[in-house]
């Protein structure tokens, strides 16, 4: 079986799409995509910098396309993201006072919510609103409009996009400060009446952390709110984060350190053994939680496409997905299938 027809009973599964796959100039992915997966996200062409550049200015061409793909083929469409501090267009930094910014905030969201109703199954409608102490992350919409910006958000998104489901997702959602702070938010929210169906924990995790207990914690209290799990953006690094040596330095040329690139040929085979065993391990305790989790999404198709290569340090060779530079399973692809 694929990674769809495994899953099938259990919980869709998903992967991010970036222009070149949405314009369909790279075949071999589209083949893959088609073959393996039943729910896609948009990597960056709904985001508010690409798909609402100016205040009267908005680009729609690729957004469609993508959910043209998502219907061809049959797929569960996310719309990711209506309202997220970054990759935010610039105009809303340069309105000045309060009403006409929750205006402009509000336009965007119909309109784009709007645009895609009926035909978008599910949006992530804030994106990334907490610190890591779990307090609101003091972003532009939070300075200005205070914590009314997140009911208001989810209510406009709900009139808009009456059927389509609505989800809070963040990163580091397994870290017991943040989780508390993303427990009093979803409750805050439903307090206020939103309409919440789901929580998406961006699944940006490493060999070790988080720690399954920590995963399987999340994964329960979440799920104990009334709302739908989704493990989103879903991949495993193998490659040190600069930020947790000892002694570093922000200012350091990490680009030029080659202990921050240690496998630009390919990972050994100790690495390999690990993560595997770092998919399986995820994927048996999804499977244990399948009455809870409704989608599990990796962000990006094969290892060369995946944002890890760039980000926290630009030019990396990472290897955070199940399938490889040449578009073929690795051996962790089969471990998850087996798991099913
Ligand atoms: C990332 C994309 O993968 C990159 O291509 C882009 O340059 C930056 O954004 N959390 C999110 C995603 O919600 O939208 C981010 O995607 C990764 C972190």
């Amino acid at each position: 079986p694929t990674l769809k027809e495994a899953f099938k009973s259990k919980f869709t599964i998903g992967t991010a799409l970036n222009s070149h796959q949405i314009y369909g100039h790279d075949s071999l992915a589209t083949q893959l995509i088609k073959r393996e997966f039943n729910t896609v996200t948009p990597e960056n062409v709904m985001k508010s910098v690409n798909i609402h550049p100016g205040v009267n200015t908005y680009n729609f061409d690729a957004a469609d396309k993508y959910v043209q793909f998502g219907q061809d083929n049959d797929m569960f469409i996310v719309g990711h993201t209506l309202v997220w501090h970054s990759q935010l267009s610039n105009f809303f930094n340069e309105i000045e006072d309060k009403d006409s910014l929750k205006l402009a905030l509000k336009k965007h969201v119909v309109t784009v919510a709007g645009r895609y109703a009926g035909k978008i199954n599910g949006w992530d409608v804030v994106n990334e609103a907490l610190n890591e102490d779990g307090s609101l992350r003091n972003s532009l919409f939070l300075n200005k409009l205070g914590d009314d910006y997140l009911v208001d958000a989810f209510n406009w998104a709900k009139q808009a996009a009456p059927q389509t489901e609505l989800y809070y997702n963040d990163y580091n959602l397994c870290a017991p400060s943040k989780r508390e702070g993303a427990i009093k938010l979803i409750k805050f929210l439903q307090e206020n009446n939103c309409k919440v169906d789901g929580i998406g924990m961006q699944g940006h995790w490493g060999l070790e952390t988080p720690t399954l207990e920590e995963i399987e914690k999340s994964i329960i209290a979440y799920s104990e709110l009334g709302i739908k799990v989704m493990i989103t953006e879903l991949d495993i690094t193998v490659l040190p984060n600069p930020w947790d040596l000892e002694g570093a330095d922000v200012n350091q040329n990490f680009e030029q350190d080659p202990k921050m690139n240690p496998y630009p040929n390919g990972m050994p085979d100790s690495v390999v053994t690990k993560f595997n065993k770092r998919y399986k391990d995820i994927f048996e305790l999804f499977l244990k939680h399948q009455d809870k989790i409704g989608r599990v999404t990796f962000w990006g198709v094969q290892d060369g496409d995946s944002w890890l290569n760039n980000w926290p340090i630009e030019g990396r060779t990472n290897y955070p997905l199940l399938f490889d530079r040449d578009y073929k399973q690795k051996p962790a692809y089969k471990e998850v299938i087996q798991v099913a």
